[in-house]
């Protein structure tokens, strides 16, 4: 399972939407995905199927689930789509505080509970809140690739140092081998503010940026209103394309190790266990 983490403790620049149609192109082009809300706000929790209200009384959510000691975390996954499992997210100041307070591996919790998961899935992407505080800590201490979403307008680097300084300490520290890139989103090509954030982006980034920029479009905002990824409602749309791109471009960082179709032949073949996809199709025969 490679491990995509999507950070930046700005709001509004696109964290959600981006780990939510990757998640959902991946899933699509045959990779087993499973989706981690660790934002309380609980938006990616919502786009893809989540009852914010039955999630507070249920508590079946990333926060708690990090919490808690039993090893068998199977009780928090929700199937999502085909082959898209989630680990949802609702507000609980408790869960918050607790885990602020752990004593001991504050910052590996994640890690440690996805461990027995990590063999089912190809690919887990990793949705954080606009905060460096210990939830996201704690994902980009399993990140392979810290995707960095900037949106295009004025004051969108204002920040970035202090987040690179973070993600880069994370890394030493627990991740050796994350690779952190840049990723345009909301970009208009004709803008000049545009260009200019993205020049700079490219002299702080160097060669780790996505050459695709997701464009603004009115399709995104559309899609995600109504609980879905652009490309669910709009594939014909150019943010829907974009997509699709920077999920290439994804593969061919990670060297297109074996992934989506073979990897699902596999799991069909070998008949994995720890697979919640294959878990759940048990279930739906049994019932
Ligand atoms: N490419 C885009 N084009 C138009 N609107 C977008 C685009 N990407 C994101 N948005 C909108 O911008 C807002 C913030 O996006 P969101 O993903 O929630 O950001 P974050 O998770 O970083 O707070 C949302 O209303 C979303 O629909
Ligand atoms: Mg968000």
């Amino acid at each position: 399972m490679k491990t995509i983490v999507i950070a930046n403790h700005k709001g509004g620049c696109a964290k959600t939407t981006t780990a939510l149609n990757l998640a959902v192109v991946m899933a699509n082009q045959g990779s087993r995905v499973l989706a981690v809300d660790l934002d309380p706000q609980g938006n990616l929790s919502v786009a893809l199927g989540g009852d914010l209200q039955e999630l507070e009384s249920t508590r079946c959510t990333s926060h708690r689930m990090m919490l808690d000691a039993r090893g068998d975390v199977s009780a928090y996954l929700m199937r999502a789509r085909p082959r898209l499992d989630l680990i949802p997210s609702c507000l609980d100041h408790d869960a918050e505080t607790l885990i602020e307070g752990q004593p001991v591996s504050r910052d590996l919790l994640l890690k440690n509970k996805l461990a027995p998961v990590r063999s089912g899935y190809d690919y887990c992407v990793i949705d954080t809140p606009p905060s460096l505080r210990a939830p996201t800590l704690n994902a980009l201490a399993l990140s392979d690739l810290t995707l960095i979403p900037i949106e295009s307008s004025m004051f969108a680097l204002v920040g970035l140092t202090q987040l690179m300084r973070m993600v880069a300490a994370v890394r030493r520290a627990h991740a050796p081998k994350m690779i952190i890139m840049g990723l345009s989103t909301m970009y208009v090509a004709r803008q000049t503010v545009d260009k200019e954030v993205r020049s700079q982006m490219e002299s702080i980034f160097k060669s780790n940026i996505f050459e695709t920029r997701i464009p603004r479009a009115a399709a995104v905002n559309a899609a995600t209103g109504s609980g879905k990824s652009v490309f669910e409602t709009d594939i014909s749309s150019p943010a829907a394309l974009a997509f699709f791109q920077l999920t290439n471009e994804i593969r061919e960082r990670f060297d297109h190790e074996k992934v989506g179709l073979d990897a699902l032949t596999q799991e069909y073949s070998e008949g994995d266990s720890t697979s919640s996809s294959a878990r759940e199709e048990e279930r739906r025969h049994q019932r």
